[in-house]
């Protein structure tokens, strides 16, 4: 079954003509993108043969073969000029940053990015590099967080908390993003209770302050 968060992803790839799914292991994504012609033909590419073989077997099970190819490669060193839509999900925000920089970007019209980690890093290298965030979503699914980011060329100015959390995630302000935040704090107030250097105390209610700044 199809997770929520790849649910949330599909939004936003319609309407474009050829996907490149870099890490996809077991394939899900360019699958339900073919099968439900959100676009035409798909790449689906990793850079280790387990995944790749987990790919393939999926494809064949939809009987997709002639519409994804499959590609063993580290990050989108293969992109032509057909693939108008990139998607990397579920890797470290710096990995995904490395990735993008490594990559021939200059036919791709968007990009669906989800960082496991390192979010403010890649928001930054964004920034920096003309990429412009238009939308975002914040998932929780199976009981794990999860940002999703759509970028198109352009230039963006974000501040210390968006560059973290994301401009539209932090408008949106949605119950599980919330609830997110509200962990974070109440982590934070008991770790304040132990401590006795006042300078870490002085450190983390800089920080729970910060974080309520986005409630
Ligand atoms: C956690 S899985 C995510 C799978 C899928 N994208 C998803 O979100 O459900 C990460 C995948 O990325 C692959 N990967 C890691 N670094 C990569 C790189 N530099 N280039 C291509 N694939 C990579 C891994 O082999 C793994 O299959």
């Amino acid at each position: 079954m199809i997770s929520k968060r790849l649910k949330e992803t599909f939004k936003f790839i319609e309407g474009f003509n050829c996907l490149a799914d870099c890490g996809t292991d077991h394939g899900y994504l360019p699958i339900y993108a073919v099968k439900n012609n959100l676009v035409s033909r798909a790449y689906a590419s990793d850079n280790k043969k387990y995944p790749l073989e987990n790919a393939r077997r999926n494809i064949e099970a939809s009987y997709l073969e002639d519409k994804i190819k499959l590609v063993l490669a580290d990050g989108l060193t293969y992109l032509t000029e057909d693939i108008d839509i990139v998607t990397i999900l579920g890797l470290g925000g710096r990995s995904i940053a490395k990735i993008i920089d490594e990559a021939n970007m200059r036919f791709v019209k968007r990009i669906i990015l989800s960082p496991n980690s390192e979010q403010a890093n890649l928001r930054e290298y964004l920034e920096n590099n003309d990429w412009k965030i238009i939308a975002e979503t914040f998932v929780k699914d199976k009981g794990k967080y999860y940002q999703i980011i759509v970028c198109e060329p352009g230039n963006m100015e974000l501040n210390k908390l968006e560059r973290e959390f994301g401009p539209f995630i932090i408008k949106d302000k949605s119950p599980e993003f919330k609830e997110f935040i509200n962990s974070l704090i109440n982590t934070l107030e008991k770790a304040l209770k132990k401590v006795k250097n006042q300078n870490e105390s002085s450190k983390l209610i800089k920080r729970i302050n910060e974080l309520k700044e986005v409630l």
